[in-house]
């Protein structure tokens, strides 16, 4: 399953608009994003990053036309300083972070959807211990509740936090269609049919859990700060508020540095939404550096 990379014109357009030439893509996933850079910008040198060795794979496949002018690694982009040091890479001209999962990530058997049955795992770094299976049946109810608060804002944690501790006392929660039936039977009726579906939120902190996803992401941005010169640009789509929340204050609190160029964050058209209905949450922040920082 390909997945369709996300404002994509906008979003390289924003990330080359200084005329640089050293371009990290944090996520680079089906590298929809990488290979747009790397088109519009024929003396772009690409430094690719994804935690997910399936997704580099890809990567891998669909840049082939341009070798030479790039470099993959497979890593956490929480840990950029290790690998532009590696590179020998002391500024860059751009930041793209192009946040969440891909098609072929949720679409696959590794626990990411409720609507997939499949075993609770949702890692996208394969060679991580954590697990969904891990937090749904070894974490306390109290932190269950902290979880599915502070990372789904979801309004039934209590309510559902008891009801898998209630539940894995007979038997372990093995699947995505396990817990998504017992999420659904917490609901109340009414309440059980609405616009989204009442797991959603709860595989959501799941997810953000399991991947340390808010953390991760504080991290690489304060680290880009780092590598910026002046007129470098930091490019970053987000998919929910948690996310966002974290752009917003990384480029706030670095207002000496960074000029906003999206007053508004960017959002699809409406017409990419019909045709790529999974960009609709989609939000981009882009800033440019006007003051180096260190
Ligand atoms: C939405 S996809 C990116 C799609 C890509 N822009 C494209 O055009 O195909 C997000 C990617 O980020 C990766 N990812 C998520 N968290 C990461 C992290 N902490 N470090 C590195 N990669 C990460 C995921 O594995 C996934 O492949």
């Amino acid at each position: 399953m390909k997945h369709i990379p996300v404002l994509l014109e906008e979003a390289t357009s924003l990330l080359l608009g200084n005329g640089g030439n050293i371009y990290v893509d944090c996520t680079v996933g089906g590298a929809g994003h990488a290979k747009r850079i790397l088109e519009k910008n024929r003396k772009a040198f690409l430094i690719g990053i994804d935690i997910d060795e399936e997704a580099l794979e890809i990567a891998e496949s669909v840049l082939q036309q341009f070798k030479g002018r790039y470099v993959l690694y497979k890593a956490n982009f929480a840990d950029l300083d290790l690998i532009l040091k590696e590179e020998n890479i002391k500024e860059v001209d751009g930041f793209l972070f192009d946040l969440g999962v891909s098609l072929f990530q949720i679409k696959s058997k590794r626990g990411f959807s409720f609507q997939i049955e499949a075993p609770l795992d949702m890692r996208m770094d394969k060679e991580q211990k954590l697990t969904a299976y891990k937090v749904v049946n070894e974490y306390s109810e109290k932190e269950l509740i902290k979880i599915f608060k502070d990372f789904g804002e979801e309004k039934l944690s209590r309510r559902i936090a008891k009801a898998i501790v209630h539940r894995r006392r007979r038997k372990p929660i093995e699947t995505t269609k396990e817990l998504a039936d017992l999420i659904v039977s917490v609901y109340p009726p009414k309440a059980r049919y609405g616009r989204i579906h009442p797991a959603t939120r709860v595989f959501q902190a799941l997810r953000i859990e399991v991947n340390r996803e808010l953390d991760n992401l504080k991290k690489a941005l304060d680290k880009t700060l780092n590598f910026l010169r002046l007129r470098s640009r930091v490019v970053v789509i987000s998919f929910h508020s948690l996310e966002d929340r974290i752009v917003k204050r990384f480029f706030k609190s670095n207002s000496d540095v960074f000029h906003l160029i999206t007053k508004k964050p960017v959002v699809p058209s409406a017409q990419e939404i019909r045709r790529n209905p999974s960009s609709r949450s989609a939000k981009l922040r882009a800033v440019e550096v006007i003051m180096k920082s260190r």
